[in-house]
């Protein structure tokens, strides 16, 4: 089964985890793609969908399903988004697209977060997949000089704006040995918006496509 294969079981599988009547919180990336694939064959017995970015919200409505904005769903059944990386500790790298701040806020507004990825996103330790932090453009150098000084190394993302209008620092080089401690110093820096680590809230269920079905952790 190749990658693509593995990320369409995935995203079939998540489906046991939505609600029948309910909205469903929708992530971003191709294996949220093949979710929202998925969210189309069943999209009748749902009540809408709430989107993490704003490719993602016209993507769910060009399939026809109804994208709600998070301030009038309130609390939401289950969120299901991929990531970059993820560990059987259920951490999780995110931000590869560039989504990460509505993800994080769609995951927190969420009872049940499904993470969906294929196996080459299975890691022991994260840190291979350059950590994304969404920054205020006008702390661009400031927030770099501090991932500096933590021991990464920062590179803008060039040519790309955030939904929100803020840009990317894409951080090479960290070793992240306690993934909680770190997402939780990084969201003390002055101008970071967002860090892509997921930990402190992270996946609930992690549902990984491999060769041989899909695994659940
Ligand atoms: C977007 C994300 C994605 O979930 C992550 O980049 C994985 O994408 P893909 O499923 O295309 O590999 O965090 O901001």
């Amino acid at each position: 089964m190749n990658q693509d294969a593995r990320k369409r079981a995935v995203a079939r599988a998540a489906l046991e985890f939505v609600v029948p009547g309910e909205l469903v919180g929708v992530g971003t990336g191709s294996t949220a793609n093949a979710f929202i694939e998925a969210l189309a064959t069943v999209k009748g017995r749902i009540d809408g969908a709430v989107a993490s970015s704003d490719a993602s919200a016209a993507r769910l409505a060009g399939h026809g399903i109804r994208v709600v904005d998070l301030n009038t769903a309130g609390e939401l059944p289950v969120y299901v988004d991929g990531a970059d990386e993820a560990t059987r500790h259920r951490h999780l790298v995110k931000g590869g697209g560039g989504a990460l701040t509505r993800e994080k806020i769609v995951a927190a507004a969420a009872r049940t977060f499904v993470c969906i990825v294929d196996d080459s996103k299975m890691v022991d330790r994260l840190g291979r997949f350059p950590l994304p932090i969404e920054v205020i453009p006008m702390a661009r150098s400031l927030v770099a000089r501090a991932l500096v000084r933590l021991g990464g190394r920062p590179e803008r993302r060039t040519g790309f704006v955030t939904d929100n209008g803020n840009e990317i620092l894409d951080v090479h080089g960290l070793d992240i040995l306690d993934p909680p401690t770190l997402e939780t110093d990084l969201n003390q820096l002055a101008g970071a918006v967002t860090n892509g680590l997921f930990a402190r809230r992270g996946a609930d269920v992690v549902l990984v496509g491999t060769g041989e079905g899909v695994r659940r952790i």
